[in-house]
């Protein structure tokens, strides 16, 4: 599983180290979108995961902006909304963060022991860091140890700031954030523990959300390329609302089906929307097979929220070439039929995909 969270201040490697569990092996996951939170619960089932809970909030407009929280209280009220909501067993929680942010960067290292790895990783981040290091709290995950006697590490780095932002939202909340991940491992911890894995593929993992594309491509365990784009779901909202002339939620709220069936005028957009997120997708593949050695990616998964545009999957698979589905998290994670049904948890299987890995993350601890 992917593992570089981001812990606050230096006590980074005994909270890598540490064995953080849930209460009663349960593990929470809380992925605070520009759009809307959302919680899930996991329940330990054997050596796989039940899934107990999953709650979703709206945020309303200007409460995130750039992927930082602007509105303090907003975001607070909304945890609470949904904890109020949900019973959960465990207040401890993986959240995560992205946007500009967040810089996560492969290294390779000489570090002539491991005592000494970490030293040399920070050292040599500060080149590659647009912040001055103060700013910054690092973290690095080890990927393997290269013939040249080097080290390949994945370097995340993430503004003080923004972080303490997100942490302390989610402590006025009631709740204890254990770790703060990024979108992009929590994608690749919901398909490495739902998809076989075939090492002589890579696969393209996308989230489209509401302000952002955030696209990891994964092989043999490893994310060898992420790029965050600033193409969402508020772009089409956007166009729906100047072309109708509604209000921004009355564009939201028609968008998403709720008032009904889609007028024809409103179906265009959402096309001209996939196009433009297929065109993205290419060019961000384009970039990967250009720019990296690694193995071309075979197949597309496609989560978050806007992944829901009718077509959406035809037209990536169209432009790409490449097979297109729909991130499924429940093709291994159980759940009560009493309480879920198969057409909810289709219904929501995108938008679960970054809380369920974000969940799966504090589990694997
Ligand atoms: N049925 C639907 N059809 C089209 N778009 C939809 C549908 N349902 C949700 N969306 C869009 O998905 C977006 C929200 O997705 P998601 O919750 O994954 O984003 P977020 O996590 O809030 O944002 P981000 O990850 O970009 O910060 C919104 O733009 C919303 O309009
Ligand atoms: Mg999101």
């Amino acid at each position: 599983m992917a593992g570089a969270g981001l812990s606050r201040g230096a006590d980074i490697l005994s909270f890598l180290s540490g064995l953080l569990t849930g209460g009663g092996g349960t593990a929470v996951g809380l992925s605070i979108g520009s759009s809307s939170i959302k919680l899930v619960e996991l329940k330990k089932a054997g050596k796989s995961w039940k899934l107990l809970h999953f709650g979703i909030v709206q945020l309303p407009e200007n409460v995130i902006v750039n992927r930082e929280i602007v509105n303090q209280i907003a975001v607070v009220e909304s945890i609470k909304t949904l904890v109020g909501q949900i019973r959960l067993n465990s207040k401890a929680v993986c959240t995560a963060l992205s946007g500009t942010a967040l810089i996560i960067k492969r290294m390779s290292v000489e570090a002539p022991n491991p005592r000494e790895l970490q030293d040399q990783v920070f050292w040599e981040a500060e080149q590659y860091l647009p912040f001055d290091v103060s700013e910054v709290v690092m973290d690095f995950h080890t990927i393997s140890k290269t013939r040249d006697g080097k080290t390949d590490v994945i370097l995340v780095a993430v503004k003080r700031g923004v972080l303490d932002s997100y942490m302390s939202s989610v402590e006025d909340a009631g709740l204890s954030p254990k770790v703060v991940d990024s979108d992009f491992f929590a994608l690749q911890n919901v398909f490495e523990a739902n998809y076989p894995v075939n090492p002589s593929e890579a696969v393209a993992l996308i989230d489209i959300g509401a302000a952002a594309s955030k696209m990891v491509v994964v092989h043999t365990g490893v994310p060898v390329f992420t790029k965050d784009t600033a193409l969402g779901g508020r772009n089409l909202t956007s166009e729906i609302q100047r072309n109708l002339n509604l209000t921004y939620a009355d564009a939201e709220t028609l968008k998403m089906g709720g008032s009904g069936p889609l007028p024809q005028e409103v179906s265009d957009l959402m096309q001209i929307a996939a196009d433009n997120f297929a065109t993205e997708i290419k060019r961000s593949l384009d970039f990967y097979s250009a720019s990296s050695s690694g193995a071309p990616v075979s197949s597309i998964l496609l989560g978050g929220g806007s992944a829901r545009i009718p077509n959406l999957s035809r037209t990536v698979e169209d432009v790409t070439g490449l097979p297109t589905q729909i991130i499924n998290p429940f093709n291994a994670i159980s759940y009560d039929p009493a309480v879920f049904t198969q057409d909810y948890l289709n219904a929501i299987a995108p938008l679960a995909a970054v809380p369920i890995g974000l969940a799966l993350r504090l589990g694997a601890r």
